[in-house]
């Protein structure tokens, strides 16, 4: 009987806190209303289910409860019920299923004059290109890929001269359809905008694609949805969505491969950062951009790799023993073979970092203006 009530508790419970729950989904910011629909569908049947099972089991614990001087019937089985069975259950999962094959093939079936945009996610950044002038997405190898070509787009070939990349904020114009293309540099990643209702995992050695438009102008953020390592949580980016005036005029001061060629591109807060050391301004932009700031804190707080505070000009035990003082030299080691050597205490789980020469000087002297005593910190 203490069974029963607890079963109708749970339901009724259940029942209350969906309707009441303040975690509804964010305001539909695309064309996918059906995947909204789809979920409505999937919610209502396992809800019909689920209250429907636990009040019918609440129901059997009262009505065949122990009582003196009654014996259970022995029924192995029964055909009847069976059948019934069988048929609600195949119908049940059929309408849970079927809607969502539909809104699937429909989902990676772009129209053809979507614009492409290619997201190439590594661990913990997103990197994204745009056509250019050509139109078309140029060759890419994966002998080509370095720092300042993640993309690995081939240099002699003409198509990809003029492709955009683009550093910082990825932007759309409002009401067109958009294809993504996702590639992924190391592990799975996944592409995810809540409130473009639209996701896809990102697959090393493929890329997979769907497509859709936005509806509502606004700055929105990307997540990554599959665990990618220790740096996962801080793996986002941000979707501006605006009229397409203002995204033409964004679009043209993106940089072409060429200019990234020509010019290693700064670190996007060497620009932005007017006051203090540029440098060091660049540098602690990268410690965000590069997901640097997922291990290693910039305040003393612990964290899976040492704190940069106070790191710089001290003396460091490693795991083997060996006292090292940390210098340039020592940083350069660390981040360009990060499993050769570990700090004592720290796992040797830190990832190779890419990072051109200008940005290894830059996140240099970031760490140092934290650490060292004759300069003040670069807060
Ligand atoms: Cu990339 Cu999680």
């Amino acid at each position: 009987m203490p069974m029963a009530v607890a079963l109708i508790v749970i339901v009724v419970a259940s029942l209350v806190f969906h309707v009441a729950s303040p975690w509804w989904t964010t305001p539909l910011a695309s064309n996918w209303q059906t995947m909204d629909d789809t979920l409505a569908i999937t919610l209502l049947i396992t809800g019909i289910f689920f209250v429907g099972i636990n009040l019918f089991v609440a129901y059997a614990l009262w009505r065949y409860r122990h009582r003196e001087g009654r014996r259970a019937a022995y029924e192995p089985d029964n055909k009847k019920v069976e059948r019934r069975l069988l048929v609600g259950t195949t119908l049940g999962i059929m309408a849970l299923l079927a809607p969502g094959l539909f809104v699937y093939a429909e989902y990676v079936r772009a129209p053809a004059d979507a614009l492409v945009v290619e997201v190439l996610g590594k661990q913990w950044e997103w990197h994204f290109r745009l056509p250019g002038a050509s139109g078309k997405l140029g060759m890419t190898n994966v002998n080509f890929v370095n720092a300042s070509n993640p993309f690995g787009l081939d240099p002699k070939d003409p198509v990809g001269q003029n492709n955009l990349l683009v550093a910082g904020d990825l932007h759309l114009p409002l009401n067109k359809p958009v294809k993504v293309l996702l590639r992924s540099q190391d592990v799975l990643h996944d592409f995810y905008v809540p409130q473009f209702r639209a996701r896809m995992n990102m697959v090393p050695g493929m890329v997979t694609s769907f497509w859709f438009t936005p509806t509502r102008a606004g700055r929105y953020e990307i997540l990554c949805a599959q665990l990618c390592g220790v740096g996962h949580y801080n793996m986002r980016g941000y979707v501006v969505v605006e009229d397409e005036a203002t995204f033409l005029k964004w679009l043209e001061a993106q940089p072409t491969f060429t200019a990234t060629l020509e010019k290693p591109r700064a670190g996007p807060a060497a620009v932005a950062s007017g006051r203090g050391n540029p440098l060091q301004a660049q540098g602690q932009a990268l410690a965000q951009a590069k997901g640097c700031i997922a291990c290693h804190s910039a305040d003393g707080k612990p964290g899976v790799g040492p704190t940069w505070k106070g790191l710089y000009g001290k003396t460091e035990t490693m795991a083997d023993g060996t006292s090292v003082r940390v210098d340039d030299a020592f940083l350069k080691n660390e981040i360009r073979n990060p499993q050769a050597r570990v700090v004592k205490g720290f796992a040797s789980i830190m990832p190779k970092i890419e990072l051109t020469d200008d940005e290894l000087a830059a996140l240099s002297a970031y760490i140092q203006s934290l650490g060292n005593p004759g300069q003040p910190p670069a807060q």
